[in-house]
Formats: C-alpha cells, sequence, structure tokens
C-alpha cells in the first residue's frame, strides 16, 4: 500500500490545494491531507473548520482522508507509517524553503518528499491573498472550493456592522 502526507495550514484550502491533492491522490493508495495545528497562530479558521472544509473539498476523492498533527511532520509520518511527504510547488520562491524542509525532513526520519509543480492556472493562489481580498469585499468564487468561498463570505458579513 502506497501512502504519502500532504501537510499544510490550509488556512483555508484553495483550489491550488485543491489542484495538488488530486493529482498526488491518483499517484498513491492512500493520501493524507494533514492541518498543522500551531498553538502560536490563531488562523482565521479553526483546525476542526479547516479540516471539514477539506473534507468537503476532497469529497469526490475517495483515497483521501483528512486528519490534524502538531509538533514534527515527521513524527506524525512515523507514527502512522507513512514515508512521503508530497508539497506543491508555485514557484521558484517556494522552492528554497521547501528544498531545505525536504533535506532536514530527510535527515531527520528518512522521509521523502515529493514535489508537485501547481497547475499554471492556480500557480498565482496562495490563502493569504484569498482572505486579503475576501476581507476587503473582492470576490474570491473562482479560487476556492464553493463552501470555502461560503464562509469567507459570511464571516465578512458577522465582521461588517
Ligand atoms: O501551508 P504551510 O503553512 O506552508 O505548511 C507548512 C508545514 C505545516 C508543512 C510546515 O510548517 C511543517 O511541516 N510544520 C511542522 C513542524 C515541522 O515538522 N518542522 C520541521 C520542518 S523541517
Amino acid at each position: 500500500m502506497r501512502r504519502a502526507v500532504c501537510p499544510g495550514s490550509f488556512d483555508p484550502v484553495t483550489n491550488g490545494h485543491v489542484d495538488v491533492i488530486s493529482r498526488s491522490a491518483a499517484l498513491y493508495d492512500e493520501l493524507v491531507v494533514a492541518v498543522l495545528v500551531n498553538p502560536g497562530k490563531a488562523g482565521l479558521f479553526d483546525v476542526e473548520e479547516r479540516m471539514a472544509l477539506l473534507r468537503e473539498a476532497t469529497a469526490h476523492l475517495p483515497n483521501v482522508t483528512v486528519d490534524s498533527f502538531s509538533g514534527l511532520l515527521v513524527q506524525w509520518c512515523q507514527a502512522h507509517d507513512v514515508p512521503v511527504i508530497v508539497k506543491g510547488l508555485r514557484a521558484v520562491g517556494d522552492f528554497e524553503y521547501e528544498l531545505q524542509m525536504a533535506q532536514m525532513n530527510r535527515e531527520l526520519a528518512g522521509i521523502e518528499t515529493l514535489f508537485v509543480p501547481t497547475a499554471p492556472q492556480v500557480g498565482h493562489l496562495s490563502s493569504s491573498l484569498v482572505k486579503q481580498i475576501a476581507a476587503f469585499g473582492g470576490d474570491v468564487a473562482h479560487l476556492v472550493p464553493a463552501a470555502v468561498n461560503e464562509r469567507l463570505v459570511a464571516k465578512r458579513e458577522e465582521e461588517t456592522p
């Protein structure tokens, strides 16, 4: 059974993430999408909501499951017997840091990293930009799964007096 993990903050999941997740899921028997629990960084959505949005966005992919982790990613990989990390690469800017983490994760625990270049149509997407645009009333419906767009609009309405 070939298994891999696609880790990230996913605050929130974008169409760029879904591109990488769906293409990676085609390469493995099981793909776990793992959301980082970062006590030092609250984020817009809490971890439970990020996971629920991910489950909805990947419901069409039968071999994808969603989990969360805290601490070192390689510890989660060892505990769950997952030998491969999958990461999307948007542009050269991503590469330097991702390469460093990939080399470190292999040194720490022998865990390999597979880089998946994002589709050009979503290479400019990031959760941060999506949140910024949505917060100021911009339309992000074409950048994120429908459920994420609904939640972003609802959050903006909650915060607008
Ligand atoms: O979506 P992000 O924020 O770019 O994801 C980064 C993430 C969660 C994959 C990375 O920060 C991570 O693996 N954090 C867990 C802590 C860890 O293992 N650090 C050592 C990396 S060599």
